[in-house]
């Protein structure tokens, strides 16, 4: 019986965090997690060097571990996807069909995780529905509207278990993110704590969804354990735990850090990404589905992110105040 979970593009943001989880709730040995380059010395479990573009060492891989289920993170990032288009369609439409292919003759589940990023300027921008117009204006989108859509192909036409989630802009003090339009929201704690000061690249009034690592690391795993009978969707579901703007961001964080001050420098490849995505989703089928239910709003993210990183980066004597 194959029961292990291959994780691609596990050095990332999200994977460094979701195979330590994974490996909590199924067992260490259970989970191999891969990416296109090597852990760092000294990281613990099993790896396996894995290009997702590489249809014969993901075959390999996945039958030599008995691989039942892959969760697919590598990727690239909106930003990086949008400076270098090409090789975003490759690695991120070529590295998904292969790992939709070894799915398919292995008989594995997949989750592949799709974006607001997917949505467009036709989208309508609040509270946006589950199903509605996806138009994208990025390379990024393109790839992610095709993914949810490639998804259902090998699900309806071949029986794939593919599942997956629209994640918004996620926050984490772990692995750095990787080239996305919502990096500022992770580089703004960084900035806080080291130097009370931060130069956002989006305009302070643009809104968008978020979400703390540990509810989107909750989503990935409880939308593979849901019960496929209630399932009415599958690729992929809108979920989403806040939504805010870099001076809202800024103003929360100067509730701890009353010095911290902000000042904008605006990138026009990046606002222009953020404006073509919604500022809220409407996250109700996944709620109703599989149960979602994010466990942190603004305050309690950045509560527990300036106390973490704080940590990380030794500087023990910056005291959070909970609120
Ligand atoms: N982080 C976010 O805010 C966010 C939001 C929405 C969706 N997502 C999606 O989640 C997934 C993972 O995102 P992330 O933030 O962890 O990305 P990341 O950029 O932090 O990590 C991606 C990983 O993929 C690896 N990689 C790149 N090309 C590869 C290849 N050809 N073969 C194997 N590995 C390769 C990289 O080395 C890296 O470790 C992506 O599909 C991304 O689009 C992320």
């Amino acid at each position: 019986m194959k029961t292990k979970i291959l994780v691609t593009g596990a050095l990332g943001q999200i994977g460094s965090e979701l195979v330590p989880a994974l490996r909590a709730v199924y067992g260490e040995d259970q989970v191999v997690a891969s990416d296109i380059r090597m852990p760092p010395r000294g990281t613990e479990g099993p790896f396996e060097l894995v290009d997702t573009t590489n249809l014969r060492q993901l075959t390999e891989v996945a039958r030599r571990n008995g691989v039942g289920t892959i969760y697919h993170l590598a990727a690239l990032l909106s930003a990086v996807a949008e400076s270098k288009p090409q090789v975003a369609w490759d690695v991120n439409m070529g590295g998904l069909y292969r790992v939709l292919e070894v799915a398919r003759e292995s008989r594995c589940a997949v989750f592949h995780p799709s974006s607001i990023g997917a949505f467009g300027p036709g989208t309508p921008r609040d509270l946006t529905p589950q199903d509605t117009v996806q138009r994208p204006t990025t390379m990024y989108g393109v790839t992610k509207v095709a993914g949810e859509l490639l998804c259902d192909y090998y699900h309806h036409r071949f029986g794939v278990d593919t599942r997956g989630v629209r994640f918004p802009g996620l926050i984490s003090y772990g692995a750095p993110p990787g080239g996305g339009t919502t990096d500022y929201a992770v580089e703004i704690f960084y900035e806080a704590l080291r130097h009370e000061h931060y130069t956002c690249f989006l305009e302070p009034d643009t809104r968008l969804d978020m979400m703390y690592m540990p509810d989107a690391v909750k989503a990935a795993i409880d939308v593979m354990e849901a019960d496929p009978a209630r399932l009415v969707h599958r690729n992929a579901f809108n979920v989403t735990a806040m939504n805010f703007t870099p001076e809202e961001l800024a103003a929360a964080i100067r509730k701890h850090l009353p010095g911290f001050r902000i000042d904008y420098q605006v990138d026009p490849m990046r606002q222009a990404i953020a404006d073509s995505w919604p500022s809220s989703l409407d996250d109700s089928a996944a709620r109703a589905e599989w149960g979602w239910s994010p466990a942190y709003n603004l305050d309690a993210m950045v509560a527990d992110m300036l106390e973490n990183l704080g940590n990380k980066l030794r500087q023990p004597e910056i005291r959070t105040r909970r609120t």
